[in-house]
């Protein structure tokens, strides 16, 4: 897992650009009978797979299909009835307070505190790695003030470094979430519908700023979609939920009309087409 903060550790992120390379091929991810019921009625059963270091997952389903259940007990948000998640060695439910920066979260509508700076949201993604005193007083060290100025660059967006969060596009809103994610050094992103707020193109820049990070620097990625024409594009592997279970676990390079019909239904897939 990832070295704590310290002045040696981030200068060497900061210069050899974020977290490690994990061993790609290994399994990372391991998610394995989650369930989860509302009053009875069951909003994903028994859904399990597993997602190696350095791959992207996407995540399809109809809506209702159960996505979001799924990312809020992936990332302990929520409790599941059933089911464990794997991160490496790790209990992915068990992780509490600081330890939860192993695993970054990317949300549809961005999540960034609207009065602070794209850099002060950056820092954000150090207070896992932090005394507790300094992400208070928002006193952070150089190291982490520079690791956070390389993830900004990283997605593009190092001179508004100083802008006000609330006053950026949602395209560079989600490029400071993304960079907050990175600073967070994490061993798995998981994104919840992460372009469905944005335009198709600007989808397609946040969309291979993912992949590049989940390639690059060998970090799980798990990311729901609802266009299907981004999941084959930008995914190694498709995964899809209809009615809470997994009904598909392919290739996206497999992924076909035969498999989309099945997963959403002739007239939604005609919809999906138009
Ligand atoms: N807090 C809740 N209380 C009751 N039912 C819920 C709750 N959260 C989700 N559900 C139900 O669980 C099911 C799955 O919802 P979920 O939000 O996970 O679907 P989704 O695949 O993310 O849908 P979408 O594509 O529209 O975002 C739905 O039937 C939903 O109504
Ligand atoms: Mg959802």
């Amino acid at each position: 897992m990832n070295a704590p903060s310290g002045g040696e550790t981030v200068q060497r992120s900061a210069a050899a650009g974020m977290a490690q390379k994990r061993d790609a091929g290994n399994v990372h991810l391991d998610v394995a009978g989650l369930t989860k019921a509302y009053k009875g009625k069951f909003a994903i059963e028994g859904v399990g797979f597993k997602v190696r270091a350095g791959e992207f997952v996407a995540v399809l389903g109809p809506s209702g299909a159960g996505k979001t259940t799924l990312f809020r007990c992936m990332t302990g948000l929520l409790t599941p009835d059933r089911g464990t998640v794997k991160l490496a060695d790790l209990d992915v439910m068990q992780l509490h307070g600081r330890e939860r920066r192993h695993v970054a979260v990317v949300f549809q509508q961005f999540n960034l505190v609207s009065r602070l700076s794209a850099l002060g949201n950056v820092l954000a993604g150090r207070l896992g790695y932090v005394p507790a005193w300094r992400g208070w007083a928002r006193r952070f060290e150089r190291g982490d003030r520079l690791l956070a100025l390389d993830c900004l660059d990283r997605v593009g967006l190092l001179d508004k470094a100083g802008q006000r969060a609330d006053t950026l596009s949602g395209g560079e809103q989600q490029r400071v979430a993304i960079a907050r994610a990175l600073a967070q050094q994490p061993d798995a992103i998981v994104a919840d519908e992460p372009v469905a707020s944005l335009d198709p193109k600007i989808g397609s820049g946040i969309l291979d700023l993912l992949r590049g990070i989940c390639h690059r620097d060998g970090v799980a990625v798990v990311c729901s979609l609802h266009q299907m024409q981004f999941a084959q594009t930008y995914a190694d592997r498709i995964v899809g939920l209809a009615n809470g279970r997994l009904v598909v676990d392919m290739p996206a390079g497999a992924f076909d009309t035969a498999t989309a019909a099945q997963l959403y239904g002739g007239a939604e897939l005609r919809s999906m087409l138009d």
